[in-house]
């Protein structure tokens, strides 16, 4: 979604804004812009499309050490030149980019229209731009602080004003931003991707907080402090993890690196004397973590399969009840929340906003929430009161590949936290210990083994519509390999219990509606066989993903290595990754980018 990134120093900012942009282009936008203070005064540059649309169209010379940039992703008004940021005053000398929703738009709007002003775009932006110019303070900061004041609903800011060329005010509410320091150069910027190339030496904004940057330092204050003392933080990415390097997709990149990325995930993380996880971010001793009599997982989309995945492992081996709800239907249904509840945030971004606000209401009703989360310092990762870091590394990719098996592998390192200050054993403690250390190695022989997934992925690929199914532990992982198929190939994908089919789906089984099938090797077994050859006898496809040495009827077989029953999931899920990634291939698809998504779902 939306990106800003911002800069102030002694290079050229035009450069460094556009290559900013550029390393935002995975959020998701549909159009972009910049505008710079020069010698001669600001000049503003937007344009609808890609960020090289936008570099193609900027004039030769665009001087000028100070600026700010954006890409847009239309909330208020279609994507257009008019729409793009940086919206501006009706003097061109306040330029302001936002990321967020603002609530009250139309009010602000009308208010300043029926004041004579007018309006140049459909945005809710153009409102807080005009805001700012016409605010009678002494200063940008208290005209900015007052502004906002009238704002209701999210945002990121960041300011720029002719009237004051020597800095750029932002200000944050619900939407992330962060300040990069520099060598007597600071920069701006949603997302710490964008200025990972200049510094690692990052400041997280909070809610309520603004700042005034300047080349030399930042200062930061809100509407009731002068002064927030706050001290940086070190960014763990680095710029090459951002980097295609040879491969051809971030998604498939992403994919390869997941035994390189889990294996440092585990790292550290497992006590092989004990059986158990040491998880001490968590800021629960054993005495909190036996209190809790249910576990709540909350996340979105992907996350949200996970958690589903998650719940199961955590009843499995802990034996505490456990369930997943999506984070955006719990925060619209004034939710129960139990003091003995361990509710659960997971998010790879860590700033959705529907999973931010679920962890808000759970805390503002006296709840207990931890977070799984990827994105180190994020708005989720800050709020929760302790967590798992998933140490993915940056994903890029917009369709969520190797943040969900961190998920996965979290909740079971969460689950057998859970259970070793319950009633799991030590021998069954060491079993899940030896299989979660066994993980990376496994993951790195089925994606070394693509044949038969890139045969039955062009096979999937013709069909207009598919079934993935799987039962109790493999429902989740059919789940999730139904939502990464229809995300980036575009075609239908449907996923169901194995058990539900015959009360009603197995009316669709034709030739032409193919069935991935995830079938472990496990108890149910013979009962998952016996469905395959319900949808065989029917003339039904079946792309099997199952162990090696299951005798199955279907059209093409991936197998993967057996683990644990209860971690099986997530190794079953990797196949499915593939599937993915190989069907849109061969539709020409663009597999990084797909359409109408965005990588990070700041809005709501
Ligand atoms: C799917 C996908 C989305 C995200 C969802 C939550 O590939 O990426 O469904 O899983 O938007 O995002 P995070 O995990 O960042 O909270």
């Amino acid at each position: 979604m939306c990106g800003i990134v911002g800069y102030i120093g002694g290079q050229a900012a035009t450069p460094i804004l556009i290559d900013g942009l550029t390393q935002l282009e995975y959020r998701g936008y549909d159009s972009a812009g910049i505008a710079v203070i020069g010698p001669s005064g600001a000049r503003r540059v937007r344009s609808v499309g890609r960020v090289r649309d936008l570099e193609a169209t900027l004039p030769k010379r665009l001087a000028g050490k100070v600026g700010i940039g954006h890409t847009r992703w239309a909330t208020h008004g279609a994507p257009s030149e008019a729409n793009a940021h940086p919206q501006a005053d009706a003097s061109q000398r306040v330029f302001v980019v936002h990321n967020g929703i603002i609530d009250n738009a139309r009010a602000l709007r009308a208010g300043l229209e029926a004041d004579g002003v007018e309006l140049t775009s459909d945005t809710d932006t153009e409102a807080i731009a005009h805001l700012i110019a016409r605010t009678a303070a002494d200063t940008l900061e208290e005209a900015v602080l007052a502004t906002v004041a009238r704002l209701t609903g999210t945002y990121a800011l960041a300011v720029l004003d002719t009237a004051h060329p020597d800095r750029i005010v932002v200000a944050r509410n619900g939407s992330p931003l962060i300040i990069g320091i520099g060598d007597h150069e600071m920069f701006i910027a949603s997302d710490v991707s964008a200025v990972v190339r200049h510094t690692t030496q990052v400041v997280h904004l909070d809610d309520g907080e603004c700042a005034t940057v300047t080349a030399g330092g930042f200062h930061l204050f809100t509407a009731d402090a002068d002064h927030v003392g706050k001290t940086a933080t070190t960014v763990e990415m680095t710029a090459a993890e951002l980097e295609l390097g040879n491969h051809r997709h971030f998604m498939l990149k992403e994919i390869l690196e997941q035994p390189y990325s889990l294996e440092r995930m585990l790292t550290g993380r497992l006590d092989e004397r004990f059986a158990t996880a040491r998880l001490d971010g968590l800021n629960l001793d054993p005495q909190a973590l036996r209190r809790f009599k249910r576990v709540k997982i909350l996340g979105c989309g992907s996350a949200y399969y996970m958690g589903q995945l998650g719940a199961q492992l955590i009843e499995e081996l802990a034996r505490v009840p456990a369930d997943a709800e999506p984070a955006s239907e719990f925060r619209y249904r004034n939710p129960l929340i139990e003091p003995d509840t361990l509710y659960v945030a997971v998010s790879q971004s860590g700033e959705t906003a529907d999973t931010a606000f679920a962890v808000q209401e759970v805390k503002r009703k006296g709840g207990t929430i931890v977070g799984l989360v990827n994105v180190v310092g994020s708005t989720i990762a800050r709020e929760v009161s302790g967590g798992v870091y998933l140490h993915a590394g940056p994903e890029v990719a917009v369709a969520s590949t190797k943040a969900n098996t961190h998920m996965a592998v979290g909740f079971a390192l969460l689950a057998l936290a859970l259970g070793r200050v319950r009633d799991l054993s030590i021998t069954d403690g060491t079993r899940i210990v030896k299989a979660l250390k066994e993980l990376p190695r496994q993951i790195g022989e089925i994606v070394a083994d693509g044949d038969k997934v890139v045969e039955a992925a062009e096979l999937l690929a013709t069909a207009p519509s598919l079934f993935f199914i799987g039962r109790v532990r493999g429902y989740p992982t059919a789940r999730e390999g139904a939502q990464k198929f229809k995300e980036i190939s575009y075609r239908h994908a449907e996923a169901y219990q194995t058990s539900e089919l015959k009360h009603g789906p197995l009316a669709l089984i034709s030739p032409e509606l193919p069935t991935v099938a995830i079938v472990p090797d496990d108890e149910l077994l013979d009962r998952n066989i016996g469905a395959l050859h319900e949808i065989s006898a029917r003339g039904g496809e079946i792309v099997a993903i199952t162990h090696h040495g299951v005798e199955v009827d279907a059209r093409l077989v991936i197998r993967v290595p057996k683990t644990e029953p209860e971690l099986d999931p997530i190794l079953l899920m990797i196949p499915t990754q593939l599937l993915a990634y190989h069907a849109a291939l061969a539709l020409g698809e663009n597999i990084d980018k797909p359409r109408n998504l965005a990588k990070s779902v700041t809005v709501e």
